[in-house]
């Protein structure tokens, strides 16, 4: 019986040696080499080839090789029925993520791109900023990255707030839950921070009407997906002095064209999708734990709710 690798990455080799560390006995398999289809029980997958899944007979667990599983939700036509589909839900990941947005928080609030001007101008001059206590963070998300998130900010002296589908109660942070608690959430928003996952739900939750609910001046960070944002309201909002400004790690079209108007605007900074990274030293111990989990018919890790999309 074996592990299919099929992420498209170019890692194949090292997370083959990572995982005969873990699980010796288990043939790992990089695709396309895939050998017998029939001796396929677990897929590690990201965004290659999902239409063979179901050429595996004998597959019994798909496991995501990142947080977030919106493009498998997306694809479920493609998915067997009745396989389980698992997410990594990972300590590397989460402080990864967490840095970066403190970083885009802290950046914008602190004015690092105004002074990094300053710097080059020879200007020793001061600007003023709120205190953090006068600044509300709002974190769409409460989840592994957003709880997480907000958490960091809390001791840096901001006031945090937060959003979540269901309710959640964490020490000192101000939680709004549910569709009806969306508009006062992001009434008291000078930034938003989105970690929502991509669903139906959240699919362009950031548009010209949710923009205009926030402060007037509210920065925005996105670390979670492109499609999160709907762009050319975002980029409208900026240019209209609403909004002042984004860091954005995701993009509706990754990579970003050439053309993208995100690449010059002056107010947006864009990365190539980097803010938490997928660690194969990390992740390997709980895709073997998990594979074991499946092999004896224990409860699984990180289980996909296909339904709920995340
Ligand atoms: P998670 O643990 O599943 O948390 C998701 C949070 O979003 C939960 O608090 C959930 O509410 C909330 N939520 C979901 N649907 C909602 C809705 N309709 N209304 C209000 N709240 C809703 O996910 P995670 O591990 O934190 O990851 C979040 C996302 O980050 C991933 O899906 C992925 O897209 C993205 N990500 C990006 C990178 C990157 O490098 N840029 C890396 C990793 C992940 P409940 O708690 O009530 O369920
Ligand atoms: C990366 O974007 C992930 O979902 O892990």
């Amino acid at each position: 019986m074996a592990m299919l690798y099929m992420s498209g990455w170019e890692n194949g080799e090292h997370w083959k040696g990572l995982m005969r560390q873990h699980l010796p006995d288990v043939e790992f398999r990089i695709y396309p080499e895939i050998g017998d289809p029939a001796d396929i029980e677990m897929a590690l997958i990201w965004h290659v080839a999902l239409d063979q899944l179901k050429t595996f007979p004998n597959l019994k667990l798909i496991s995501s090789l990142g947080a977030g599983v919106d493009h498998l939700v997306g694809e479920r036509h493609h998915l067997p029925d009745g396989v389980p589909l698992t997410r990594l839900v990972d300590p590397s990941m989460t402080s990864q993520m967490t840095a970066w947005c403190v970083m885009a928080v802290l950046n914008h609030h602190r004015r690092w791109d105004d002074y990094r001007e300053f710097h080059r101008e020879r200007r020793y001059e001061e600007i003023d900023v709120a205190p953090p206590a006068d600044v509300t963070v709002g974190v769409l998300g409460l989840g592994e990255l957003g709880g997480s998130v907000a958490r960091a900010l809390l001791p840096m002296g901001y006031q945090v707030t937060g959003w979540s589908r269901s309710p959640k109660d964490i020490d000192g942070v101000q939680c709004f839950h549910g569709a009806a608690e969306l508009t006062a959430f992001l009434a008291g928003c000078d930034i938003v921070v989105c970690l929502l996952p991509l669903t139906d739900e959240t699919r362009g939750i950031l548009n010209a009407e949710t923009l205009s609910r926030m402060k007037p001046g509210a920065f925005i960070v996105n670390g979670a997906r492109g499609a999160h944002i709907v762009e050319p309201d975002l980029i409208a909002a900026i240019d209209s002095g609403r909004i002042a400004g984004a860091t954005v790690d995701v993009q509706v079209q990754e990579p970003m064209a050439p053309d993208h108007p995100f690449w010059f605007h002056p107010r947006i900074l864009t990365f190539p999708h980097v803010a938490a990274l997928t660690i194969a030293e990390t992740c390997a111990p709980q895709i073997a734990d998990n594979y074991r989990r499946m092999k004896d018919g224990r409860p699984l890790l990180n289980l996909v709710d296909m339904d709920r999309g995340y």
